[in-house]
């Protein structure tokens, strides 16, 4: 059974290579909705939308796994995908959240025990503006963490200069939302990387940032969460490594706009 994985456009491409790099026996189907992207500076409404829109066409692909890999999703949508429409008897969705909750408070997701002190005190998010907005990830920290503090910058034009496969010009803007949060907190103990496509201007932030401050990237811990998981729940594997990628844009130039993504364009088929 092939695993699923959406972002909104192609940002998620950078936690399917750590996905395959770690699983290189599992089938995936990738799905971008190019057609649609930005999700960061729509109403919460339209990103649940689109995001159940996106996970019921990789169910649709035979997938009873998908990965939501996109932080604006999983901090809009995904709570409530999971409380009213999801049937987890059938089909399981993951999000980007939880893994780097668990590894900024070292417990586990499923510990509701009261905050403790976990040596964590201040944090900042980088960010889209719908995830800023939606509160979850300060919430989800101090749910498990005591005294941590939260500062959280919605980069905007980020997303929108990666996709456009400009990463001069995406560095550059990182570089200046990296000088605002500064401005705030001049030496933050750890920085998130709160969003899919970042990770392609990853020098830009880790060289305008304190060299103690420590930079959390998310792909390595998605796929070494998601392969505990199979480990747990045995039945969502399967395949021979076969990866499909599927687009709602137009697969020729969303191909070839991944390129700055694979280093070359993968075969995008029409959603
Ligand atoms: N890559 C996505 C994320 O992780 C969303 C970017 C966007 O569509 O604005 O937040």
């Amino acid at each position: 059974m092939p695993i699923g994985v959406f972002d909104s456009g192609l940002g998620g491409l950078t936690i399917l290579d750590a996905l395959t790099r770690a699983l290189p026996a599992q089938d995936f189907v990738y799905l971008g909705d190019n057609a649609n992207a930005p999700y960061g500076a729509r109403p919460a409404a339209e990103i649940h939308e689109l995001t159940r829109a996106g996970v019921a066409r990789l169910f649709a692909e035979d997938c009873g796994l998908v990965i939501l890999a996109c932080n604006t999703a999983s901090a809009v949508a995904l709570h409530d995908l999971q409380m009213d429409w999801l049937d987890p008897a059938t089909h399981r969705v993951l999000g980007v959240f939880v893994p780097v909750i668990e590894h900024l408070t070292r417990r586990n997701w499923g510990d509701n025990t009261p905050p403790t002190h976990t040596g964590l005190r201040d944090v900042a998010l980088f960010a889209t503006a719908a995830t800023v907005a939606s509160g979850a990830f300060p919430r989800e920290l101090r749910f498990r963490a005591r005294d941590v503090t939260v500062e959280s910058l919605a980069c905007l034009g980020l997303v929108e200069a990666i996709e456009a496969g400009d990463l001069d010009r995406a560095g550059e803007v990182a570089r200046g939302h990296v000088a605002a949060l500064l401005a705030r907190v001049p030496a933050p103990q750890s920085a998130v990387l709160g969003c899919t496509h970042y990770p392609l201007v990853e020098a830009a932030f880790r060289a305008a940032l304190p060299p103690e401050t420590t930079l959390v990237s998310q792909p390595a811990l998605i796929a070494a969460s998601l392969a505990d998981y199979l480990g747990r729940h045995p039945r969502f594997r399967g395949g021979s490594g076969a990866v499909r990628y599927l687009t709602t844009g137009d697969p020729r130039a969303v191909g070839s706009r991944a390129r700055v993504f694979t280093g070359h364009p993968p075969p995008f088929e029409t959603a």
